[in-house]
């Protein structure tokens, strides 16, 4: 059975496109793979000073990836787990931060994006790829599903396991990275990818009415009614089809309705009703899981216990191999 990990950042209330680019992945997995997930608040400290704040979106993503369909209970080799209960993820960043050139880390586009949009230029926002390294490198996964803008990181990784196995002897296994089929990166509602720190995504918990509300919100052009329109130029159609498929028959009509022209013409309320809907039925199971999981934190407390417990076990034996390897 092949080993997969992955993690999300508690930075903020998860959105569609953590959804269709990664979590989605996670629930299609869970059938034939060893799953370590986890939820990477170490990482969140880059850009989150409450610690309140960062208790409570912790708990949030680990709700919520029960809600998405993560189901250790059915799926005894699915690991949930909190960042902070394998402290030794920091120890293993050390000594991969040591064989990592600087000029590795300038490149990261991840850092350059951040920076580009305000955020202010930690120490930890800049080695950032390296500890999501030692994450990964920590349970010698194969695989790890992400979304394509995490693809330059887990290429950071792989090159720190080789360099680090041609310095050291093998210790990591190399891991691939796995994007989902069609992956996209899903835009916000201003057009730019959707993300928690940006302010311009689309949470699917969202009572209906302020959903509702986010949704006509989403930016389109002025094209008259009547005239045709692009599909693959409009946002709500991106997500639209990074939700539902791009060969699903619901996009297909969606797209042939953009076409239209003339009295048969669809004016853009009408793609963003079709896109409310289309939120509503997809995640109506998963609205529904929450909130029964917000009223059973005794089950919540148990999948982190078992959780960790399993995580604990592969990172001990990866750490003392590394810790070996390097001399300690
Ligand atoms: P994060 O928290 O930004 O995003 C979590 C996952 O969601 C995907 N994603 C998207 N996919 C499609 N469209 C979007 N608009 C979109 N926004 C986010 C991301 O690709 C990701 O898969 N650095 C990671 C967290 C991390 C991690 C790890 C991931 C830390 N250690 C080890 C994998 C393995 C991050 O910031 O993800």
């Amino acid at each position: 059975m092949k080993r997969v990990l992955s993690g999300l950042q508690p930075s903020g209330q998860l959105h569609i496109g953590n959804y269709a680019g990664a979590i989605r992945q996670f629930v299609d997995m869970q059938a034939d793979h060893e799953m370590f997930v986890f939820v990477a608040s170490y990482h969140a400290l880059t850009s989150t000073r409450d610690p309140d704040v960062l208790r409570a979106n912790t708990r949030q993503v680990v709700i919520d990836y029960l809600a998405f369909g993560l189901d250790p209970s059915a799926h005894p080799n699915t690991h949930i787990y909190l960042q902070q209960d394998v402290p030794q993820v920091t120890e293993l960043a050390w000594l991969l931060s040591c064989i990592c050139p600087k000029s590795q880390m300038d490149k990261a586009t991840t850092y350059k994006d951040k920076i580009a949009r305000g955020l202010s230029a930690s120490v930890g926002l800049y080695t950032y790829p390296i500890l999501q390294a030692a994450d990964i490198l920590s349970v010698n996964p194969d695989l790890v599903p992400v979304g394509k803008d995490q693809v330059q990181h887990i290429e950071i990784t792989r090159d720190l396991a080789q360099k680090f196995n041609h310095a050291y002897g093998d210790v990591f296994k190399i891991p691939a990275y796995k994007l989902q089929d069609d992956a996209e990166v899903l835009p916000g509602i201003d057009g730019q990818k959707m993300s928690k720190s940006y302010g311009n995504d689309i949470d699917p918990f969202m009572d209906e009415k302020p959903l509702r509300k986010r949704i006509m919100k989403i930016k389109t052009d002025s094209t008259p009614v009547e005239d045709p329109k692009d599909p693959d130029n409009c946002t709500v159609f991106q997500i639209f089809r990074g939700l539902a498929g791009r060969n699903d028959p619901r996009t297909l009509d969606l797209a042939n309705r953009y076409r239209a022209s003339g009295s048969q013409g669809m004016g853009y309320g009408n793609a963003k009703q079709a896109l409310y809907e289309l939120i509503l039925d997809h995640f109506a199971d998963a609205r529904k899981r929450r909130t029964e999981l917000i009223n059973d934190p005794g089950y919540v407390d148990k999948v982190l216990k078992d959780g960790a417990a399993a995580a604990q076990e592969k990172v001990a034996d990866v750490i003392t191999r590394a810790r070996q390897a390097v001399g300690l």
